[in-house]
């Protein structure tokens, strides 16, 4: 990395950490008071415990390893160092009295913030004598947080609107309708993943090391499946239909009692939609947010396959010019709101298609934002992979075969993980993802 850049990417990176807090702090601020010790979604940690956490995870990473910093508050370390996320196992049992008073936990933020805001502005002013992984732990405090902006707003999606504080008015769409068709991706290269040799561009463990896949001609639906598309799965007795789902998917559906998306609910004759801060008439056009699971039972039905990684890639990223991928689908300019619903311009997703000028060469829609694409493909290691030292479990804890490749965004993804290497993973049974799909023929 020439010097110039390395002096504006150090610059960058404080300013960075300032904007990633002011994100979760926003996220916070639509909580009422009475609701912070709410667990709105039952696997998960009451709130309180993420308001401390995405200081403790900073803390955690940086005072004592990059700055050399004695705890302060030990205790509180400990207690916010790690989410959970059990996959079939027991729900937590704590209750809101066995969590510390919220202003204790304000506090314990406001000193941490100032501790490592000193310590940062020291270390960024004589690089050549911090340690020597400091910028790739910055860009992995603000990413954590960042991914946290957006995880937390699935878990606040759950908690009931007058526990919330409106943000802003939401926008009336008025994209035309536009039926969905397949569009043939001819055989081609598709580039995976950060080379590490290149080395001035951050990215997590899983993302290394690049390497090119080559894909056999296939055919992708140009707009995401909608809610008006998954009704007719719903009202054609998908959901109590076995053979479209695997038997792990079937005993999960029949436990939980699915019986449509999470993000619908039935009133009597009437379909509803829970919005981030309210519910409306279901809006037919948006892409429908499922679980993997009912995503992949959709495409069965339809007689398709959900798009494996490489596949997504060739979709979103190739070019009829053999030797051109492109870094975002509509081109290499940086993401902004002209090419699609994501870094949270928005609570809640936009009508299929309503960003035509972020389609990709072959004119698939909304491939980057408004909603994380499911793969077909397991989350595994690519070739080359080492853990990050400072990080050990970010990845790695996840190839178990259990957990599905995700690619894209939705609407509360970061600008700065819509790169094409990076690699989102969740569970197939986990129904309150902003994730949304689109099928193959191949
Ligand atoms: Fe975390």
């Amino acid at each position: 990395m020439g010097a110039v850049s390395a002096v504006r990417l150090r610059s960058d990176l404080h300013a960075r950490i300032s904007s990633a807090r002011a994100r979760t702090d926003e996220l916070f601020g639509i909580v009422r008071e009475e609701a912070m010790y709410d667990r709105p979604i039952a696997e998960r940690h009451r709130i309180i415990f993420y308001v401390g956490h995405v200081e403790a995870f900073d803390w955690n990473l940086l005072a004592q390893r990059a700055f050399g910093l004695k705890s302060f508050h030990p205790s509180f370390d400990k207690l916010f160092a790690f989410g959970i996320d059990p996959v079939g196992g027991g729900l937590p049992t704590d209750e809101p009295a066995d969590w510390p008073a919220r202003d204790e936990v304000e506090r314990y933020s406001q000193n941490l913030r100032g501790e490592l805001d000193r310590a940062i502005e020291r270390a960024l002013q004589r690089p050549s004598e911090g340690h020597p992984q400091l910028v790739e732990m910055l860009e992995v405090a603000v990413e954590h947080r960042l991914m946290h902006a957006e995880t937390l707003a699935y878990m606040l999606h759950r908690l009931p609107v007058e526990k919330k504080i409106p943000d802003k008015k939401e926008p009336v769409w008025k994209t035309p309708r536009a039926k969905s068709h397949m569009v043939e991706i001819p055989a081609g290269r598709a580039t995976l993943g950060l080379h590490r040799a290149k080395g001035d561009e951050f990215g997590w463990d899983n993302e290394f090391e690049a390497h090119e896949a080559s894909v056999p001609e296939f055919a992708i639906e140009n707009y995401n499946v909608t809610n008006r598309d998954f009704m007719a799965f719903v009202q054609a007795g998908g959901y109590s239909t076995a053979s479209l789902w695997s038997a792990e998917a079937w005993a999960w559906k029949k436990k939980e009692d699915v019986q449509y998306p999470a993000f619908w609910r039935r009133a009597g004759n009437l379909w509803l939609y829970r919005t981030m801060f309210g519910e409306m008439h279901i809006p037919l056009d948006w892409p429908v947010y499922v679980s993997h699971a009912e995503a992949n039972a959709y495409a069965k039905w339809m007689g398709r396959k959900l798009p494996t990684e490489e596949q997504y890639h060739r979709a979103a990223y190739g070019t009829s010019d053999p030797d051109v991928e492109r870094s975002y689908p509509w081109g290499d300019e940086a993401p902004s709101e002209r090419y699609g619903n994501f870094d949270f311009a928005h609570w809640d997703p936009s009508p299929v298609g309503s960003y035509p000028r972020g389609a990709s060469a072959y004119g698939v829609h909304d491939l980057v934002g408004n909603g994380w694409e499911w793969t077909r493909s397991e989350f595994k290691p690519f070739a080359g992979f080492s853990a990050m030292p400072f990080y050990p479990g970010y990845s790695a804890n996840f190839f178990d075969g259990k957990h599905y490749v995700m690619k894209g965004g939705s609407p509360r993804t970061a600008a700065c993980m819509l790169r094409r290497s990076f690699r989102n993973w969740f569970q197939p049974h986990y129904p309150f993802v902003y994730a949304t799909f689109r099928c193959v023929e191949d």
